[in-house]
Formats: C-alpha cells, structure tokens, sequence
C-alpha cells in the first residue's frame, strides 16, 4: 500500500462542538473535544493530503502543516465551509454541529424573573453535511453519526437520508469512548460495504477511517 494514499488531495474537515448563543454571556453547546476530529486532521496531512481544518471552540493545539478556520456557531461553521467546498475533493464532517440554536439571541444578559420557568425558542440550523453532499459537483463524503442506541439502523439512515458517500458511527453512550475520551471505536458504512475498528486510541483510529477513505476515493476517481 501506498505510504502517502492522500497526496495532492484538498480535504476539509469539521471538528469539535458548536456553540449557540442565548444572550452575550451564554450558549448551548456539548460535549465534543475535538480530540477526534484533530486526529483525523493531523492523520490526513501525513497521509498527503492539503488539510482545511474548520473547528468550532476547542482547547487543541493545530496540527502541524495543516490550516485551521476557528468557529463558534453552527451558522458560522456553515459558511466557512460553503466558503472553500468548490476546491476540496474530500469533506470529513466530524463536528458536533448544534441541530437547533435560540430563535433570538437576547442582548442584554436574561434576567431572573419571578416565575420558576423559562421557555426557550429553537430554530433549525443549516444540516451542513447534506447541504455539501447536495452540492452538483461534490466532494467524496464522509460524515459522522453519534447514537445512543440502535447505532447501525440509524447511521445507515443517515448515510441514505444525507446522501453521503461514506458514515462512521460510534456509539456515544458507551463509557470510556465518543465524546471528550482519548479512545473512540467506529462502525463504518458505506453503500456496498462496511467495517469494523474496534476500540483503539483516536490517533491510531484516524489513521485506519482515512486509509479507508482513500481506498473508496480511489475506486472512484
Ligand atoms: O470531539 P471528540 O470529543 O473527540 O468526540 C468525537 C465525536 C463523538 C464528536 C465524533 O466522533 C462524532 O460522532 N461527531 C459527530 C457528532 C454529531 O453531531 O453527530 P450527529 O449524528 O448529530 O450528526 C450527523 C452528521 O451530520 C455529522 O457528520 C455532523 O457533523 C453532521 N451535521 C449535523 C448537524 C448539522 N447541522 N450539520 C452537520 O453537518
């Protein structure tokens, strides 16, 4: 096999959470690190590739050789995709995009009131990853499906529903993997096919989701 299966390939990624504002002090957000997706930038540039690194609010440093575009929210993360897509030939969404985010965002700081409940609005963000896979001219698509239960019935949704080219899912309710842990372990489907990596550091995990990858990229192409 070939050492360096990504070379003088453009490939852009998501990572880490968003963050959805409520008012200037406050934000829905979630678990993510970051940490799996940085390995997957990190594995991809030294497997040849021109990474673009698209991370929400994290506390990692930026892989080396590799470009990073820091976000903060779901819409923001949306446009600095759609930014640079018409380049890439790979698109890697690993974030933990914010599905809804607060119909309005307050600007004063929300005050305590008398009552002992508070309704907050929610509207729809953008579903990145479809949106990239709709595109006419797409890049070979890989996105990511954080379950609770029935892992594979509802990756395999996805893939279909989103129109992706590729899925890896993990299973988020399992201890010691998924958000904010240094080991992750994934199911990856595809239309014709599927595997298995097993629980394993997310560096070492990066390395065998890209070669993976680049296998199906290359069938292709
Ligand atoms: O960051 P770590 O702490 O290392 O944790 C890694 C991880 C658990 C966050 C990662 O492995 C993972 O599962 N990432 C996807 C998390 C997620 O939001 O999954 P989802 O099933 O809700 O979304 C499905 C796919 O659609 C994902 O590729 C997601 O990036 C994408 N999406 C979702 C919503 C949206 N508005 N836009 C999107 O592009």
């Amino acid at each position: 096999p070939q050492a360096r299966p990504l070379a003088g390939i453009k490939l852009m990624l998501t990572a880490g959470p968003t963050r959805e504002a409520l008012d200037p002090v406050r934000f829905i957000s979630n678990h993510s690190s970051g940490k799996m997706g940085f390995a997957l930038a990190a594995a991809a540039q030294e497997l040849g590739a021109e990474v673009l690194l698209v991370s929400g609010p994290v506390g990692l440093p930026t892989p080396a050789g590799v470009t990073r575009i820091e976000v903060e929210s779901a819409r923001q993360m949306h446009q600095a995709v759609m930014a640079h897509i018409a380049d890439q030939q790979i698109f890697i969404a690993c974030a933990a995009v914010a599905d809804y985010a607060p119909k309005t965002v307050a600007e004063q700081k929300i005050k305590k009131t008398a009552s002992d409940t508070l309704v907050i609005e929610l509207t729809k963000n953008p579903d990145i990853v479809a949106e990239v896979a709709a595109l006419p001219d797409k890049p070979f698509t890989v996105g990511f499906a954080a379950e609770t239960r029935d892992v594979e019935k509802y990756a395999r949704d996805k893939l279909s529903r989103k129109g992706l080219d590729m899925i890896a899912a993990n299973d988020v309710a399992k201890a010691g993997q998924g958000f904010n842990s240094d080991d992750n372990a994934l199911t990856v489907f595809w239309p014709q096919g599927r595997a298995d990596l097993p629980l394993a550091g997310k560096t070492q995990l990066a390395r065998h989701l890209l070669i993976l990858i680049a296998d199906r990229y290359h069938e292709r192409h």
